[in-house]
């Protein structure tokens, strides 16, 4: 798809959002708050629905993993422990000119001629700073002299006009080429880039100080490993098992964008998987199963490491997409390269979905070892280590030779040169014990980002010709059935004819405490489907003169049921409605 193309469907989708109520700025009364947006009735229940399928399939349909609810605001240690507080933070630049603010690694790329100058003068006042302003090929040098003038006049006493202002020291600089320190916009020179802490911070209780600083979190997972050990000693679970979480999350971004794809304010499922540390899984079988092509990942087995289960994830979250309707033709994957990673992070893939403005990330899905269990036990004093029976009677019968062997081995495979033997030591003689802090698999997916790509892939247009022969523009939100906002729509053929009215409430309350349903008895039945179709409405009933045996006896009590995506209608029992449509939209 041409850029044009790509950025016409996208304003397509997000004018569409608009009009049907899926998504709109929030506080838009007011001229809106730039990174924030609220989902109308649509896009409440396109939310709520991708929200249930995966709850359903990350923990309702596993018998591994439980779930957690933990407050948005966590004590502000949690947040030093984590690297948040030191480290969570994007590389940001200013405009000189205008004080414009970007993300230093989003700054598009420009190149030309930058004309320096080394400061300026007016009347008795001068100014030493040196300024610069890049020119691109075929644009005039006395563009960049007006910016400079401008950028000087703000140093001057107030009503210094520009006109006024000499310029000092002029040079050229010529053949720059892809250089990200000047402004796409007006070629000012940008400031250095400098670290900004993403996370919007507060105050608890009435003092603002900054004793009693807070922050609103960030991501769900931090709460998930403050809370792993109340969760493994209140709960009956042994590791492998995860813990599930869906919850607003803020950052205060620096450049929200892409409609809602890049918020301040959204919402995150993460699940974090605990498993055990591939020595634990040596001690207690002999060996780790590798990883290779083609590897059954259809069901864990116990002689897993941490590669394999997080191939499994990759796996599992790509089945899950599936089941909604994204399949491997709109989403890619992004393997990153050693250099990529966290420091604590052993292997990252990136889903990434193909939106209208870009191939992006929708999840991530790390193996992060046992970095964050082992900074909350750091930071915290208190013991994260969990007891493994199995573990411990599997070592029992190891003799001092063995675990000797077993502590050399270790060492040799060590990732991190600067760990000594006394550590692989000491970690092994934990694990002799039973003792370990486990490992983690996270797979970490945003909901807004998935209702826009839900939203995204389901947006088609196409031309249909009508029953006259006049051919239009039919829009049609292709939602699969289990996450479509609402799954059936019913319709009397007419509202003035109080028993096809009356027949079509009853079907609407035979359905509705199963599934969302919709009544409309406005308008011709072709306006009534295409409204239908924008709100990606899978089925709509119509209950016409047939139902009601009007035309003779062999279809009395049978509706037509139209498909919006072939638009082909056929006829139904309404004794059978309900479960046909249940088995098509669970
Ligand atoms: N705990 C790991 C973590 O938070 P992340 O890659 O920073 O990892 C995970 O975030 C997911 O959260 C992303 O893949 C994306 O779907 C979503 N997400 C992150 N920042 C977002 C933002 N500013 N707006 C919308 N969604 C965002």
């Amino acid at each position: 798809m041409s850029k044009d193309a790509s950025s016409q469907r996208m304003e397509k989708i997000v004018s569409l959002c608009k009009r049907r109520g899926f998504i709109f700025q929030s506080s838009e009364i007011y001229g809106g708050l730039n990174g924030f947006w609220d989902y109308g009735p649509l896009g409440a229940e396109l939310k709520r629905n991708l929200r249930d399928t995966w709850w359903n399939a990350m923990m309702r349909e596993r018998d591994d993993v439980v779930p957690l609810d933990a407050s948005i605001i966590l004590h502000p240690a949690v947040w030093k422990a984590s690297g948040h507080v030191d480290t969570f933070s994007d590389p940001m630049v200013d405009c000189l000119l205008t004080k414009a603010r970007f993300r230093a690694d989003q700054v598009e790329p420009q190149s030309g001629t930058a004309c320096h100058f080394t400061g300026a003068k007016a009347g008795d006042h001068a100014s030493e700073r040196a300024f610069s302003v890049l020119i691109r090929k075929g644009e005039n040098i006395e563009r960049a002299r007006k910016v400079a003038r401008t950028f000087y006049a703000e140093a001057f006493p107030a009503g210094t006009a520009p006109e006024a202002i000499e310029l000092l020291g002029e040079t050229l600089e010529e053949g720059i080429v892809n250089s990200k320190q000047f402004n796409p916009a007006n070629g000012s020179l940008l400031t250095e880039p400098r670290p900004f802490n993403l996370m919007l911070r507060t105050h608890t209780g009435p003092i603002e100080s900054d004793d009693n600083v807070a922050y609103l979190r960030p991501e769900t997972a931090q709460a998930i490993f403050v809370q792993f050990k109340n969760i493994f000693d209140s709960n009956r679970v042994k590791v492998p098992f995860g813990i599930a979480q869906i919850g607003k999350a803020f950052r205060n971004e620096i450049n929200p964008r892409n409609f809602t794809f890049r918020s301040r304010e959204f919402e995150q499922m993460e699940l974090e998987f605990f498993i055990r540390p591939d020595e634990a899984i040596a001690l207690l079988y002999g060996s780790v199963a590798e990883w290779h092509e083609g590897a059954d990942l259809s069901k864990p087995q116990p002689n897993w490491g941490w590669e394999m289960w997080h191939r499994y994830w990759v796996a599992q979250r790509t089945a899950y997409y599936d089941g909604i309707g994204l399949g491997t033709d709109v989403l890619d994957y992004y393997w990153q390269k050693p250099d990529e990673l966290a420091h604590y992070a052993r292997a990252t893939v990136d889903i990434l979905f193909k939106f209208a403005f870009g191939t992006e990330e929708l999840e991530g899905i790390a193996a992060r070892g046992d970095f964050d269990l082992r900074q909350h036990q750091k930071h915290s004093g208190k013991p994260l280590e969990v007891f493994d029976e199995e573990l411990k009677a599997a070592c029992a019968a190891m003799t001092e030779a063995d675990r000797e062997a077993f502590i050399d081995a270790t060492f040799a495979r060590r990732t991190n040169p600067d760990v000594t033997r006394g550590e692989v030591a000491a970690f092994c003689a934990n694990l002799f014990k039973g003792n370990y802090l486990p490992h983690v698999i996270e797979p970490s997916a945003g909901l807004d980002r998935l209702a826009l790509a839900v939203l995204s892939a389901a947006f088609d247009e196409e031309s249909v010709t009508d029953d006259k022969g006049k051919s239009e523009t039919r829009t049609v939100m292709r939602f699969h059935p289990r996450v479509a906002p609402v799954k059936v729509a019913v319709f009397p053929l007419l509202k003035n004819k109080p028993e096809l009215v009356a027949q079509a409430r009853e079907i609407v309350e035979s359905l509705r405490r199963h599934m969302n349903v919709f009544y409309d008895e406005s308008g011709a039945i072709g306006r009534r489907y295409r409204r239908q179709d924008e709100a990606g409405t899978p089925f709509c009933v119509t209950v016409d003169f047939d139902t009601v045996g009007e035309n003779g006896p062999e279809n009395a009590g049978t509706v037509t049921l139209r498909h919006r995506d072939s638009m082909k209608q056929e006829r139904i029992a309404i004794a059978d409605l309900k479960a046909w449509l249940l088995e098509r939209i669970a």
